[in-house]
């Protein structure tokens, strides 16, 4: 697979709905243009090319930053919203190299939008008021895995224009290892804590989460063939979730005593097509795996693969 630099095809996709994280920090009130989590309507559930998913954690606790020091916030604005709002999460894989969601960093057509446009702070377990994101890593490049054909393929890669010292954040290392339904994972991020309630976490919160392989999984994302293709899924039994501004962020589970990158949050949505309610009760989730994207990440930021496989 190749990073597509340029979009190839106009909107061939229909989206039913794209959700926006209103932001309440900073000075002035704006609605993100972007979906934090791409959500999936559940009255569109059985159509994978309609996901739209922006993710935050449901009933989490706080996450201590020792635990999570490569943990990023992504900051936008759009050509005619000149102030930046929070959108996603994201972690450090490199000194330079960012890793989210793809749809963190594209329109809803789904074209990569200006990485001008991108401000990330990292290394901090304190969402950074909006007013604040402009004084934050400038964005130099930022690139998805086809994500434009087809939005199964929800990673994407954000190069910082300087790199991060390690004093101030440390990168995290990439799980290449088969999926197991019972592999131990926790989920981090900045996002919602109330769907009902449209801001992001002001601190960064985790909680675990549990991974399925149960019939749902292939019946809300008709892509999803086990654990171990481009997607993880998980189902929520204990109303333990992602939401809206989780998107990007990292799974995570550890190895000797350290949190290493399993999946990326991208997608959720409520089993029952009666509730609108994406996050918390009920719901099933879905991950970008790192693993199937690893060859990928090296070869588009130059880094070897033993460099980013944890051991
Ligand atoms: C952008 O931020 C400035 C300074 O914080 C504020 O005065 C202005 O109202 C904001 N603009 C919008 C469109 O929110
Ligand atoms: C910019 O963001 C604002 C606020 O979300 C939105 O209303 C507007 O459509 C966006 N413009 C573009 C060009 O995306
Ligand atoms: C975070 O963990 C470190 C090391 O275990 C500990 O010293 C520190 O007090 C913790 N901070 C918080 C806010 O819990
Ligand atoms: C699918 O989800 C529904 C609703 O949460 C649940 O009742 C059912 O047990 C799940 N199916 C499987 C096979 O786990
Ligand atoms: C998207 O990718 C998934 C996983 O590789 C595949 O099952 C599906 O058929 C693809 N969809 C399209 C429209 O290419
Ligand atoms: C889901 O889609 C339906 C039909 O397009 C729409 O009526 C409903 O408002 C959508 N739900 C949400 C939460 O956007
Ligand atoms: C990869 O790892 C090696 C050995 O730890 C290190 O010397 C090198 O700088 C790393 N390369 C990059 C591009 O980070």
């Amino acid at each position: 697979m190749i990073i597509k630099y340029i979009v190839l095809i106009l909107a061939i996709f229909n989206f039913a709905n794209v959700y926006s994280l209103p932001n309440n920090r900073g000075k002035g009130k704006q609605d993100s243009p972007f979906d934090t989590i791409r959500m999936i309507n559940s009255s569109t559930f059985s159509e994978p090319d309609s996901l739209e998913l922006t993710e935050r954690i449901i009933n989490g606790k706080p996450a201590n930053i020792t635990q999570f020091p490569f943990i990023a916030q992504i900051f936008y604005r759009n050509a005619s919203f000149i102030n930046f709002s929070f959108r996603c999460t994201g972690s450090l894989i490199s000194d330079l190299w960012i890793l989210t969601a793809a749809h963190c960093l594209t329109d809803v057509n789904r074209n990569l939008v200006s990485p001008g446009d991108f401000r990330v702070a990292v290394g901090k377990d304190e969402l950074v008021a909006n007013a604040d994101a402009n004084d934050q890593y400038r964005v130099s490049f930022i690139g998805n895995f086809g994500y434009k054909e087809n939005a199964t393929l929800d990673a994407g890669l954000i190069k910082l224009a300087k790199p991060v010292p390690s004093i101030v954040a440390t990168p995290a290392k990439l799980y290449t290892s088969p999926v197991k339904k019972r592999l131990r994972v926790n989920i981090a991020g900045f996002g919602l804590t109330d769907y009902a309630k449209p801001t992001p976490s002001n601190v960064l919160l985790q909680t675990r989460v549990y991974i399925s392989q149960s019939a749902n999984c292939s019946g809300f994302s008709p892509g999803w063939k086990s654990n171990n293709g481009p997607q993880i899924c998980q189902e929520n039994y204990k109303d333990l979730s992602p939401c809206k501004g989780d998107s990007g962020g990292p799974m995570v589970t550890k190895i000797k005593g350290k949190n290493v990158i399993v999946g990326i949050t991208s997608s959720g949505g409520n089993k029952d097509k009666n509730v609108d309610n994406p996050c918390g009760h009920n719901v099933i989730d879905y991950y970008a795996r790192v693993g199937y994207y690893v060859n990928s990440i090296s070869k588009t930021t130059g880094i070897p693969l033993k460099n980013f496989t944890a051991t």
